[in-house]
């Protein structure tokens, strides 16, 4: 095999998904411990590793959060792992969903107490845009959890995806003895492990009366009975795991590295190399040589003092070399990306290759967009573009000082380009008060900051009832005809394109109703 083809085959690309809380940070910390990659738990998260990261924004250091989402790159049996990292729920905003296309496949991360949550629901439904495969980590078996099955009919009735257990706990909290591998025919004892070393496993069949011996008799009952249960439903089915409707459940606890292992292993086991992306010109072959790439998100002002910005990118085929000539397509243009990084753990690192499967960070003085894509000279296809999502959170906006409406437009303009918000305005009104739509609160904090610092321009920002936004793709009468409910408003894109805005789902009900004819799309992206 070229080494080329070696390479890009040992890639695996995922992102981590989970409410806050779950254990998504542990985890990663023990996936990394394996990797060799970091030396000690708590490097992550570690405030103290984030300020030695380099200059992040003032807002991210007065808060103590990370306000994109991370990369980290480790080694791991053979496999080059990419981990992308979604920030939690104060951090949470459209990157964090964005961060999700740059992803072959998803980790979801459960608290086996608290079973499925909010924003486990709503990272979980963008992920299932894409068909990837979902695998499923209950976490926390060390402590009480819920009933085993009762999580899985959860995972399965709230997300609407069938559900595979690769293991079974054996008890929970207190009581919990380990897990057992159905395939393997293998119970892996609980106990809590240091790093190398090895946790206790013993082969046995459920029909082994060696197995009471082992858990007792009444584990061993439970055990079988469950495991029968399982059994009589549903087959493991690759290709239903590949095309992300049928998610592979592992039961552990992350704290005390239980379970990490064997997860890892079977993950690595069932994952895709990089799987091949679409363009306007058909797929694009992974494994060609030609580099191509797109751009997920753009992180600025990393460093003040160079006023910079950092384009991530997913790679989508070939070998990245830095100092080499490649072309953007959205810009019809040859460039050189300069300053390439990766990160590994918290540190940044400059490198000089990387393949299909990889992010990188390039340096961006200005040029990219959202959903760019990088090609070598010559070619021009464009990577389907990323979806716009939908914001859940509005603000009117305008400047405190009159005198500083153009700063306010550029400003405000440049930083809805780089996609950190999403602006509206009312139908026909001018540019001197906007409506600010965003996915978290997050952005707001970014963008008041953001006008200040770059462009210095106080802002008054109030904020609206509205949680909702549909594009209208058919009118029957002239917009300001239109019937709306208490709370609805009528928006305008810089598309030109008109929006309803309301508060609760049950509007799209009395807005179809009170205006027949009147048709809303489903998405932000058509
Ligand atoms: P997140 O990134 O999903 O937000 O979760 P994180 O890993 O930070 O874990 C949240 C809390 O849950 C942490 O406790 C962590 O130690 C704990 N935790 C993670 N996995 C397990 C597990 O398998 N079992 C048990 N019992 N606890 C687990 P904390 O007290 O909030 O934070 P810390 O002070 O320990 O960092």
């Amino acid at each position: 095999m070229s080494e080329l083809r070696t390479e890009i085959s040992r890639r695996r690309t995922f992102a981590i998904i989970s409410h806050p809380d779950a254990g998504k940070t542990t985890l990663t910390e023990k996936f990394l411990l394996y990797g060799g990659a970091i030396a000690q738990a708590g490097e992550v998260k570690g405030k103290r590793a984030r300020a030695a990261t380099s200059d992040w924004m003032e807002i991210e250091k007065q808060r103590g959060i990370s306000v994109t989402s991370s990369v980290l790159q480790f080694q791991h049996s053979g496999f080059c792992i990419n981990i992308l990292d979604t920030p939690g729920h104060q951090d949470f905003s459209e990157d964090t969903y964005r961060t999700l296309m740059a992803a072959d496949s998803a980790v979801m991360v459960i608290d086996g107490a608290k079973g499925v949550e909010p924003q486990t629901r709503k990272l979980f439904r963008v992920c299932a845009i894409r068909h990837i495969p979902i695998f499923t980590f209950i976490n926390k078996m060390d402590r009480e959890t819920k009933d085993p099955l009762e999580l899985c009919e959860e995972v399965e009735r709230e997300l609407g995806i069938d559900t595979y257990a690769v293991n079974w706990p054996i008890g929970s909290g207190k009581e919990f003895q380990g897990v057992y591998d159905r395939e393997k025919q293998r119970i892996l004892f609980f106990q809590a492990e240091e790093r190398g070393k090895k946790v206790g496993s013993a082969e046995v069949a459920l029909d082994d009366p060696a197995l009471e011996d082992m858990i007792g008799a009444q584990k061993a009952a439970a055990l079988r009975e469950e495991v029968e249960l399982l059994g009589a439903g549903r087959e493991f089915d690759m290709e239903a795991v590949r095309n992300g409707t049928l998610s592979p459940v592992f039961f552990g606890s992350a704290l005390t590295t239980f379970g990490v292992e064997p997860f890892l292993e079977e993950f690595l086991r069932m994952t895709t190399p990089p799987l091949p992306r679409v363009s306007d010109q058909g797929e694009v072959d992974v494994f060609s040589e030609d580099f191509s790439a797109f751009v997920f998100k753009i992180q600025a002002n990393m460093n003040k003092a160079h006023r910079d910005r950092l384009a991530f990118m997913r790679i989508c085929s070939g070998k990245f070399e830095r100092d080499t000539e490649y072309f953007h397509v959205q810009g019809n243009k040859k460039l050189r990306l300069s300053q390439p990084q990766q990160m590994m753990a918290a540190e940044r690192e400059i490198i000089d290759e990387a393949y299909a499967g990889d992010i990188i960070g390039v340096f961006d003085p200005g040029i990219f967009s959202i959903g760019d894509t990088v090609t070598v000279p010559g070619k021009k296809f464009k990577f389907s573009g990323i979806p716009t999502f939908e914001p859940e959170h509005f603000m009117r906006v305008s400047p405190k000082d009159t005198m500083k409406r153009k700063q306010f437009i550029k400003g405000t303009e440049q930083i809805a380009q780089e996609g950190a918000i999403q602006i509206f305005k009312l139908p026909g009104a001018g540019l001197e008060e906007v409506i600010v739509g965003v996915v978290g609160t997050l952005q707001f904090d970014v963008f008041q900051y953001r006008m200040r610092s770059e462009y210095g321009v106080e802002l008054y920002m109030e904020g609206l009832p509205y949680e909702h936004l549909r594009v209208i793709t058919a009118c029957p009468c002239k917009p300001e005809d239109l019937v709306l409910c208490t709370g609805a408003a009528l928006l305008e894109d810089f598309k030109g394109r008109l929006l309803v805005a309301f508060g609760g789902e049950w509007s799209v009900g009395f807005l179809t109703k009170h205006n027949p004819g009147l048709e809303l799309a489903e998405s932000l992206s058509v």
